[in-house]
């Protein structure tokens, strides 16, 4: 398979790559993941973590290996939010991003879920945009730093 970007980029390598939905990679394998890009391990909670989850799309490797990965947490019936999109900085600008973002809205839009939301960095905005999402404005907070009574 063979993509052209909006850009006129082709991306001709994703027939390389699997794509699964609800895979269940090892702890080692989503830490690997997450230390490549400088984010935190998942903790040895993380099988909790993924039962959480309404759905996780990912890629790997003809070898096995992860290279993509993301999630996301829903209602299962209107609202759905994408989290934790990585890809593996070796295998970055593939077109491997977009593809298992477009995978999970896929998965949540037969579910029947209409609504899908993300929010993150603003120099993180131009690719979510390219995976179809209209950015405003959104919010976050750290409940372990949080004053509820501020
Ligand atoms: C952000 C990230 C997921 C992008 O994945 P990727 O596989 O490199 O992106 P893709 O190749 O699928 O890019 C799809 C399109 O988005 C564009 N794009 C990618 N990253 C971008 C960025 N930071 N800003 C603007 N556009 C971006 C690409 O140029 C491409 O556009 P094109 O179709 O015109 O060529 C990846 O860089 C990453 O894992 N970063 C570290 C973790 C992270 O920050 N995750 C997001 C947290 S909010």
């Amino acid at each position: 398979m063979s993509r052209a970007g909006d850009a006129g980029v082709l991306y001709v390598d994703l027939e390389r790559f699997e794509f699964r939905i609800d895979a269940r990679p090892s702890r080692q394998e989503l830490d690997q993941l997450c230390l490549a890009v400088g984010w935190s391990e998942f903790g040895a909670d993380y099988p909790a973590v993924l039962d959480g989850y309404s759905v996780t799309t990912s890629a790997w490797t003809t070898g096995g290996r992860l290279v993509a990965w993301t999630s996301v947490v829903s209602d299962n019936v209107h609202h759905a939010f994408l989290l934790d999109v990585i890809v593996h900085p070796e295998f970055q600008g593939r077109g491997l991003g977009r593809e298992v973002v477009v995978r999970a809205i896929e998965a949540m839009r037969r579910k029947g879920v209409t609504a899908f939301h993300v929010d993150c960095a603003p120099d993180r905005a131009g690719f979510y945009e390219k995976c179809g999402f209209k950015m405003c404005a959104g919010g976050w907070l750290d409940t372990r730093t949080h004053n509820a009574t501020a």
